[in-house]
């Protein structure tokens, strides 16, 4: 799939503004601070619903305004969608496919679906666990936009089973009333049900990774291989269907329960978990060189590329002012990889680092205004 028209009213650094795009590559170029990420960063909301940079809507909306809107023209094949997103920070967003307001914003999810470069990736190898799970759960949801659901259905248990947890482990503290264990009993239910949904995803979706980030690093760093990815459950066991996976979870659940208590948190499940990155015995972070890093990034993301695209519906590949941060080498075999990509979306802050095999359209961004250079 492509975008072809991107228009956006309130969001970020642009009051409003119209770019119209074509298939094949786009870069978009201009100083820093002139709002090229911001580009970038709508398409990548209307393929996940959220920013690469921010965990919240509040910071997209421009200043001052009280909404913004992300609308695009996306094709696939001969189909054309008209795909409207309206933010509201603070009261529920509002979506339109074709014009029609009959859908809620997840249903959008699957329309556009991108494969997004950028500098934090680096943080993917480098970084709290909490990166790898949000890029495992992105691509989760990617593949199955259902899964969405499941996720904020096991975000909200786990709010809720942390708040009971809290409560008990303050009354124990203070000698107060004691903690009915038959509500945690069904929080456990709740919490495990949706847990081995997700987690059953993540191990099916780290086995279909493994060979495509060997072969994508690979490609990027000749003979610097192998590597190996190796999911780190908080709940230890050799489960992989979903059934047992509940099962499992169930059982470390009990096993975690007093202390749990004693600690007010949920100490088991997939919001505890990690994904190992290895590189050859040993684990990347921690280990791996600067340049081994950025190759072990880009190789998970070329990798998800790979994977969506083999699994149909080709995503738009964004790469937001990566080459300035890669040496020649790296940059290159990047280049070439993923220019042959249906829409491949560019920014940097100078010409020249645009690498020549992505000669395409390109776009000067200036004081919020996006012209064709
Ligand atoms: N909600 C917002 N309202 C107004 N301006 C914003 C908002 N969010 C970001 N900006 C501005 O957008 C600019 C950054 O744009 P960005 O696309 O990240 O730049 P770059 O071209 O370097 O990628 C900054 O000047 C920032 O102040
Ligand atoms: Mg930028």
């Amino acid at each position: 799939m492509h975008v072809t028209h991107l228009s956006l009213a309130d969001f970020r650094s642009y009051a409003h503004v119209e770019v119209p795009l074509d298939a094949g590559v786009t870069a978009f170029v201009g100083p820093n601070g002139q709002g090229k990420t911001n580009l970038v960063e709508a398409v990548g909301y209307l393929a996940t619903l959220g920013s690469h940079r921010v965990s919240s809507d509040a910071p997209l909306v421009r200043m001052g305004a009280e909404r913004a809107i992300v609308r695009a023209q996306v094709r696939q094949g001969e189909r054309q969608q008209l795909l409207e997103l309206e933010l509201n920070p603070g009261r529920a967003n509002r979506a339109r496919i074709n014009r029609s307001s009959q859908v809620r914003p997840r249903d959008v999810l699957g329309i556009v679906r991108t494969v997004l470069f950028a500098p934090e990736d680096l943080a993917l190898v480098k970084g709290d666990p909490g990166e790898r799970r949000r890029f495992l759960d992105e691509l989760i949801t990617a593949r199955s936009p259902r899964m969405a659901g499941v996720r904020s259905d096991y975000d909200r248990v786990l709010k809720q089973r942390n708040t009971l947890l809290k409560s008990a482990a303050l009354a124990r503290r203070h000698g107060g009333r004691s903690l009915d264990l038959s509500t945690l009993d069904v929080w456990d239910q709740h919490l495990a049900r949706a847990g081995a949904e997700l987690l059953a995803r993540r191990l099916d979706l780290i086995a279909a990774l493994r060979p495509l980030t060997d072969k994508a690093y690979e490609q990027l760093a000749p003979g610097g291989g192998p590597v190996g990815l190796e999911y780190r459950p908080s709940a230890p066991g050799e489960a992989h269907t979903r059934e047992d996976l509940h099962e499992q979870l169930l059982a470390a659940l009990a096993e975690a329960r007093k202390q749990e208590i004693e600690r007010g948190v949920t100490l088991v499940g997939p919001h505890r978990d990690d994904l190992l990155l290895k590189l050859g015995q040993l684990p990347a972070k921690g280990y791996a060189s600067h340049g081994e890093s950025w190759s072990y990034a880009l190789a998970l993301r070329l990798a998800s590329y790979d994977l969506l695209r083999a699994e149909g519906n080709e995503p738009v590949l964004v790469l937001d002012d990566v080459f300035a941060e890669l040496d020649v080498r790296r940059r290159e075999r990047l280049a070439e990889l993923v220019a042959p990509g249906e829409q491949v979306l560019v920014t940097a802050a100078v010409d020249d680092d645009v690498p020549d095999v992505l000669a395409g359209a390109r776009y000067t961004v200036s004081g919020g205004t996006v012209e064709r250079a």
